[in-house]
């Protein structure tokens, strides 16, 4: 759709074959990225350096059953290189209502080291994110992109996510989502200042967003922090006793995996358990905020990222 479309992406082909596949590496050369095609969980992506690590990620996924379904096509991909951003728009099929940016942190480890997770972490404003690049956006990918699906007869409404690549040629799709990103979300709403019901329920109604208000945001920053349990993003040990801090104003806590005992006590329940989003002036912060909140969460084999916005921070030094 995106050829069709004349969408910016990377290069990229499906393989069930693993000898085809491993060619297919070889001839876009490292680093390369090998992708389960299917659901993962946000960690059916391989950023391969070298060849040997491509051609060890398609034994795994055609051969092996790490990924199980997901598995068993890959697809071999050119290496994209630049920061990635998420960029939401609300959409009727034709006009959209865009977000600003938000950056997700998808590696486990801090300084972006690790496996890949479904994200431990986001902040919005992102300044690399100019007036210039939301333009290319909206008009380079989602309009394209919503013309094609209703020329295809599937006209999309609701929420688009566009994961973008900011390459040197402009930005390029990374990956769709039809649905809002987790934990940007989390970072980007807090700093709405306009309605997020009313185009969700134009849109649900049929209306057209032609002559909508643009989105409005509140100035200051957001920062998420991400409370993983032990093990994540491997196996983990559900069912460990929560110890929430004080609520703190300026700090939201949105629970994920976590659920009730049955003595009522708050206990983990799956990979990713509490988003913590603190707002601040800067991101500066808003980091400082949502860590040391972070910080003051207790369970058993918690693990977090003390890092979050750790590229925007590296840009206000370099420019101060
Ligand atoms: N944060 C990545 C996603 O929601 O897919």
């Amino acid at each position: 759709l995106m050829l069709v479309a004349g969408v910016p992406t990377a290069s990229a082909r499906t393989f069930t074959d693993p000898v085809a596949a491993k060619a297919e590496a070889r001839r876009l050369g490292a680093p390369v990225v090998v992708k389960a095609s299917g659901l993962a969980a946000g960690k059916g992506v391989i950023i391969a350096a070298t060849l040997g690590e491509a051609e060890n990620a398609i034994r795994q996924m055609l051969e092996g059953n790490a990924f199980g379904d997901a598995g068993h096509e890959v697809l071999v991909e050119e290496h994209m290189s630049g920061e990635e951003i998420s960029v939401f728009a609300l959409t009727d099929g034709t006009h959209v209502l865009p977000m600003i940016a938000a950056q997700d942190h998808k590696r486990i480890g801090e300084h972006d080291t690790g496996p890949n997770t479904g994200g431990m972490g986001a902040y919005a404003p992102v300044s690399i994110a100019t007036d210039a690049i939301a333009d290319a956006a909206v008009e380079g990918v989602f309009l394209p992109t919503l013309k094609a699906m209703r020329d295809a007869g599937s006209a999309f409404t609701g929420l688009l996510y566009a994961g973008l690549m900011l390459t040197n040629a402009g930005p390029m799709v990374v990956e769709f989502n039809c649905r809002f990103g987790d934990p940007e979300t989390e970072a980007l709403l807090p700093l709405m200042a306009s309605s997020l019901l009313d185009p969700m329920l134009a849109i649900a109604a049929g209306e057209s967003l032609a002559g909508a208000s643009p989105l409005r945001w509140h100035g200051g920053a957001a920062v998420t922090t991400v409370v993983a349990a032990g093990g994540y993003p491997g196996a983990v040990k559900s069912g460990e006793p929560i110890a929430l801090p004080a609520t703190e104003p300026g700090v939201i806590v949105f629970h994920s995996g976590t659920r009730r005992s049955a003595s009522g006590a708050l206990v983990t329940a799956g990979g990713r358990v509490l988003a913590i989003t603190a707002l601040g002036a800067t991101i500066a912060e808003a980091q400082c905020r949502s860590t040391s909140h972070a910080e003051r969460v207790q369970f058993a084999g918690r693990q977090f990222r003390r890092d979050i916005g750790w590229r925007e921070l590296a840009r206000g030094a370099r420019t101060s």
